[in-house]
């Protein structure tokens, strides 16, 4: 299995490989001993069911099988599948899609292994709205609309625009059957419809939170929907899992993720920036950057304390930001943390062909491939930051499939409650958010938010030029 398994090379993070600024054997030792405790807090938090991303690789048949009930009926009919959700119940989903699809996927004609389209529509910006409802056939459009809580504004709104233009085209009933829900299964506005009006609904565990769910229905169904094959992402995410389980630092690469990370923070380093070298894998760079700013951008700690931390995440994609961010990588402040993602076989290649011998900035290109030439750069950006004494990660990729965008995925998810743990922080809830929600629900005139709306800035102020 081994040449089916994603590798985590730390060594660009010690004192050894880049001198000063990495750690000495001493300090590598200390974060070993940390771990431990890590190791047992996470235990607990499994054992009282906390961690329901946990169980997800594991999930029973039952949800799997409502998912691939529902993909029978629609594959067939349908040419695009629309998620209405944003955050953690849309970039999973775009992540994945993108990475076996590719970027170009929805500029360019759905081809027979990609059969349908799915667009997900993660705003509430109207002009991007209205030009993707205009412009789809609705007699051949689906809509999942995702979302745990049942109540976010962005997504709800989108709903109802989306309801109320289906029952005037199909009338009330095809309408309906066209809109499928993927929420809490006991709670919240959507959950309520569904089982009112009878609407297809999947479920989310309610232990499992929206940026901890792509491996649930959130993801599990459009990407069925797509073609993509779901067991095997379940089954990249268990073999992960069983990595991740393991209490020793060296042998889990969770915990060597978060350990890097962490103490590079702990170092001032309050960059964390993931680099693929693979263009379709910036949707998956986009799904980590929220994944760590939500779980780790914390107030207080587990006492209730003030302690103001996190690591901003940022993503960038190799070779394109060698031109654009590099620079500042290089030689801008010692703040930084790289994490590059490469490949090993890119699936397809190109060769470059030798066309001007003649002239050496062509002629050393010819007759070798383009996947040597990204190869190339992703191990020369790495070596001159290590040159420079700036430290980084390398995520080894051997392919891009199902299986390894499973393990890939469930890696990143363990090493964020690891490192929600060396900071003794939680990093499943999301409170910062709820101050400006509340704030536009007072705006919006919902009951029950009128002191809010007080609150609000006034906007003629005399600081306006
Ligand atoms: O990770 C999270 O919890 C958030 O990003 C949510 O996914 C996002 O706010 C959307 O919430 P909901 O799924 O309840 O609509």
């Amino acid at each position: 299995m081994a040449d089916k398994s994603i590798i985590l090379d730390y060594s660009c993070c010690l004192a050894e490989i880049i001198g000063g600024n990495g750690l000495n054997r001493e300090q590598v030792d200390r974060l070993e001993k940390e771990m431990v405790a890590v190791h047992e807090k996470l235990a607990q938090m499994r054992a009282d069911d906390i961690l329901g991303f946990w169980n997800l690789p594991w999930q029973d048949g039952l949800e799997t099988a409502k998912i691939n009930n529902l993909v029978s009926k629609w594959r067939d009919k349908i040419d695009n599948l629309v998620v209405l959700g944003i955050g953690g119940s849309a970039l999973g989903t775009t992540a994945v899609d993108m990475a076996l699809h590719g970027v170009w996927r929805l500029a360019l004609p759905a081809t027979g292994q990609r059969p349908l389209k799915i667009w997900v529509a993660d705003n509430s910006d109207p002009r991007n709205f209205y030009s993707l409802l205009n412009r789809l056939d609705q007699d051949r459009t689906l809509y999942n609309v995702v979302s745990k809580s049942g109540s976010t504004a962005e997504t709800m709104s989108q709903f109802l625009i989306v309801s109320e233009r289906l029952n005037k085209k199909l009338g009330r009933e095809k309408a309906q059957s066209r809109i499928i829900f993927t929420t809490d299964p006991q709670e919240g506005a959507l959950r309520y419809l569904a089982e009112r009006e009878g609407y297809a609904a999947l479920d989310l565990p309610s232990n499992v939170g929206g940026r901890y769910s792509v491996l649930s229905s959130v993801g599990l169904f459009p990407l069925a929907m797509a073609g993509h094959d779901i067991n095997a992402l379940l089954e990249g995410a268990r073999a992960m899992a069983e990595r991740c389980a393991v209490p020793e630092f060296a042998k889990n690469p969770a915990y060597i993720f978060a350990a890097m990370a962490i103490s590079a923070w702990r170092a001032q380093r309050n960059v964390l920036v993931m680099m693929p070298y693979v263009s379709d894998l910036f949707g998956l760079a986009q799904w980590f950057v929220q994944l760590w700013a939500e779980s780790l951008g914390k107030r207080f700690n587990l006492a209730g304390e003030d302690v103001f931390v996190g690591q901003t995440a940022v993503a960038a994609t190799g070779a394109t930001d060698q031109h654009s961010q590099l620079q500042l990588f290089m030689e801008g402040p010692q703040d930084k943390l790289l994490c590059f993602l490469s490949l090993d076989n890119y699936g397809r290649d190109l060769e470059i062909p030798c066309l001007y011998d003649d002239m050496p900035a062509f002629s050393y290109l010819g007759g070798r491939s383009m996947s040597e030439l990204i190869q190339s750069e992703a191990r020369a950006t790495a070596s001159a930051l290590a040159l420079e004494g700036r430290p980084s990660l390398s995520i080894r990729l051997p392919s891009i499939t199902e299986h390894i965008l499973g393990q890939l995925l469930f890696m990143l998810q363990a090493a964020t409650v690891a490192a929600g743990a060396m900071l003794n922080i939680n990093p499943l809830d999301q409170p910062g958010v709820e101050l400006s929600k509340k704030l536009t629900y007072g705006l919006m005139g919902r009951s029950g938010y009128e002191e809010f709306k007080a609150k609000l800035l006034k906007q003629a102020t005399p600081y306006i030029v």
